[in-house]
């Protein structure tokens, strides 16, 4: 069985990495990598490639940023050939970002078997572009693997049929637990002197958080108030770099003495600083999963998440980017309030494995 996978952009990397692992130990499967090349920086996807000892990709096509249709486009038109020339029997795209649609949609459309790992997940806000990348590539996906149960009842829900809906856990946590001990080896807290548990760590990028002035101020009043009590680490995304310049925030930023803006940081240095931190304020989706896996808590700074088993068992809080709710959250937390912390179902370092034996047992 020949199966291309596609990895595009960062929170990608760790999901296809023990994908690769468990399709290299199966003589069955033959599986080549295309990097659509959504991400390129060194600090956003080459570093990832090393740490996570992916192999090189096959293919990059090297598409770089553009607007959502330019890019989605461009990703079609560029990995179009590759499927036709490699014949391969399956694509599996994993996640929600625009590499993921374009590439299914490509296969579908040559009648190439499509795979979706991390299917199902349903924020309910079609204003993020990732759901709609989401619903469209589990409408056209031929199996479909879950990480939590509310993914398998929001395809059922569309009515996807069920023999095609599998729950196997989690990629994303099986390069966590992977990796843990390599990340404990990590100086970032010394670089950055910082000590365990008298820091918080900040993740921010989102276009509804990042791309409107008056959000974005409104969550450093949050974090003003916060930095107030401990150090606020705060490995900013390109996008929310450019973007805190062209918004005229730079100056308010940098007075903010404990808000500290470091690059993105690669995997094991990021895992070392969550496990660590206090406290994680994030609008990514990753971080809620990981978070809840390293019992840390989690301010979600969304009003949605599509990862809801996160908030019902894991540590993970849900409040939206309103400076109250934010602080009115905090103060729990300071008050010493501990939010639920127990393990999701499944999400036990094996998911890779699963699915590995179910595309023998359904496609081979
Ligand atoms: C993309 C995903 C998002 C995911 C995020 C993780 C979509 C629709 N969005 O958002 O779901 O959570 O990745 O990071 O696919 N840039 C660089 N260097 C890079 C990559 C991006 O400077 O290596 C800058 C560019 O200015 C670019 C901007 O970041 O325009 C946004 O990049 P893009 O890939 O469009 O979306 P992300 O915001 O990264």
């Amino acid at each position: 069985m020949k199966i291309i996978l596609i990895a595009g952009a960062r929170p990608n990397f760790m999901k296809i990495s023990p994908l690769m692992a468990a399709f290299a130990k199966r003589n069955s499967i033959d599986a080549m990598l295309v990097h659509t090349g959504q991400h390129y920086d060194e600090a956003m996807s080459d570093l990832f490639f090393r740490q996570l000892g992916i192999p090189e990709p096959d293919v990059n096509l090297e598409i770089g940023s553009a607007s959502h249709a330019v890019q989605t486009a461009e990703i079609m038109r560029e990995f179009e050939p590759i499927c036709i020339e490699q014949q391969a029997d399956v694509v599996l795209v994993v996640g929600d970002v625009n590499s993921t649609i374009a590439c299914g949609l490509v296969a579908v459309k040559l009648g190439v078997k499509l795979v979706h790992v991390e299917a199902g997940l349903r924020s309910f806000d079609r204003t993020m572009p990732e759901e709609i990348n989401r619903l469209l590539t589990d409408a056209i996906s031929d199996l479909l693997f879950c990480t939590e149960t509310s993914g398998a009842e929001n395809l059922r829900n569309e009515g996807v049929a069920e023999e095609k809906i599998f729950l196997v856990g989690n990629v994303m946590i099986d390069t966590l637990l992977a990796n843990r001990a390599k990340a404990d080896a990590s100086s970032v807290l010394d670089n950055l002197s910082l000590t365990a548990g008298e820091y918080a760590a900040l993740t921010l990028h989102r276009p509804a958080n990042v791309d409107d002035p008056k959000v974005l101020s409104g969550l450093l009043d949050a974090l003003e108030q916060i930095a107030a009590d401990m150090p606020i680490i705060f490995p900013c995304h390109p996008r929310t770099q450019k973007n805190i310049a062209a918004l005229g925030l730079a100056d308010r930023v940098e007075s903010m003495r404990n808000l500290r803006i470091v690059e993105p940081m690669g995997y094991l240095d990021f895992l070392k600083l969550m496990s660590a931190a206090s406290l994680v304020l994030t609008d990514s989706g990753g971080i809620q999963e990981e978070t809840t896996i390293l019992k840390v808590p989690c301010l979600t700074l969304r009003n949605s998440t599509e990862r809801p088993i996160t908030a019902e068992v894991g540590s993970n809080r849900i409040v939206g980017a309103n400076p109250k709710d934010i602080l009115a959250a905090y103060d729990d937390f300071k008050a010493g309030r501990k939010p639920p912390m127990g393990t999701p179902d499944l999400w036990d370092g094996c998911a890779a494995e699963r699915i590995a034996d179910v595309l023998i047992d359904k496609l081979g």
